[in-house]
């Protein structure tokens, strides 16, 4: 659908043919661009200052993929008044500010509406130096691919929400969603690596294939190597899938190949398709600087686990074994 709007043709707009692009990223001199992007989703827990708090560190991660640092944000809340305490509201709008305070923004302001269901994100504006930006489209054969978050998000809040799960038990995988991307994102641009994006809604393979097209190359993932949340293999195993990751799956099978039989592959290849939110970022880093990519991670507390490797092709397609 998207298609069918012309994009604007204003040289400063630096990443319009990036069509997968995490983030809008316009250029206002030499040295300095602005980063902007805008993400707001409805509760993923009952708990209102965890919420705010996981969508902010969601909104902030389209910067953080980049390499850039947000600056400044303005709040977007839909919030069902009549339905719904004010106090609610407030302790959305708590949390959300807690987790810009850590990340050194500045709230500038907001808009509100009047809806049947919450929703809470926010609109924000960083910078990036144009030269020393970070794209999906420079993975080369041969990296290797880091992930900073473990998966299975979509996973566990499907199960908490059928009682399958304690707030106790799903306590890591919320802290994982309420944890910004700004250290991953810090260590990432110390070390220097090939091509970036982060993990959300499409999940790793789709989040991953558009790193592939947009790099001309492909991948092989280790479906063992995957790091997940704690109770997500068990979860998953009982079923407890949430519908979107077999529309994922399904979609995105096209562009998989099998290394190993289909049966053997098939209890894990769904977590590939587990949609994210707030997931970590996922980098391409050539062997040389794989190293000190870790050693970065490490003394930023961030975490980095090494799933699979860039290879020359298939262009776009995801080998799995
Ligand atoms: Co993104
Ligand atoms: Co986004």
């Amino acid at each position: 659908m998207l298609c069918r709007l012309p994009l604007s043709d204003d040289p400063n707009f630096i990443n319009k043919d990036q069509h997968f692009a995490d983030a809008g990223i316009y250029r206002i001199s030499e040295n300095l661009a602005l980063v902007q992007t805008v993400d707001y989703f409805t509760p993923v827990t009952d708990d209102p200052y965890l919420f705010g708090q996981i969508a902010v560190a969601n909104s902030l991660s389209d910067v953080y993929a980049v390499g850039g640092k947000p600056l400044t944000a303005m709040n977007i809340i839909c919030f069902p008044c009549k339905k719904l305490p004010l106090e609610y509201m407030e302790a959305i709008l708590q949390g959300g500010l807690s987790k810009m305070l850590e990340a050194n923004v500045t709230l500038v302001g907001g808009h509100s509406v009047d809806d049947l269901e919450p929703k809470y994100g926010l609109s924000v504006t960083g910078i990036v130096d144009p030269g020393k930006m970070i794209t999906g489209s420079g993975a080369k054969p041969g990296d290797s691919l880091v992930l900073t978050k473990p998966l299975g998000t979509g996973i566990i809040v499907t199960a908490l929400k059928g009682d399958f799960l304690s707030p106790q038990e799903a306590a890591d995988t919320f802290q994982g969603m309420a944890t910004l991307n700004a250290a991953a994102s810090r260590a990432m641009v110390r070390a220097g690596v090939s091509a970036c994006t982060d993990v959300s809604g499409f999940g790793l393979v789709g989040h991953l294939q558009e790193m592939l097209i947009s790099s001309k190359v492909g991948a092989r993932i280790n479906l063992k190597a995957l790091p997940l949340y704690r109770g997500v293999a068990e979860m998953s195993a009982q079923g407890l899938i949430p519908g979107g990751d077999y529309r994922n799956l399904e979609y995105y099978k096209k562009d998989l190949i099998f290394e190993a039989e289909e049966s053997e592959l098939q209890e894990s290849m769904i977590l590939l398709a587990d949609a994210q939110t707030s997931g970590g970022l996922l980098m391409a880093v050539s062997p040389t600087r794989l190293e000190q990519l870790l050693a970065e991670l490490y003394k930023e507390g961030s975490q980095g686990y090494v799933i699979g490797e860039i290879t020359a092709g298939p262009e776009g397609k995801i080998a799995i074994y």
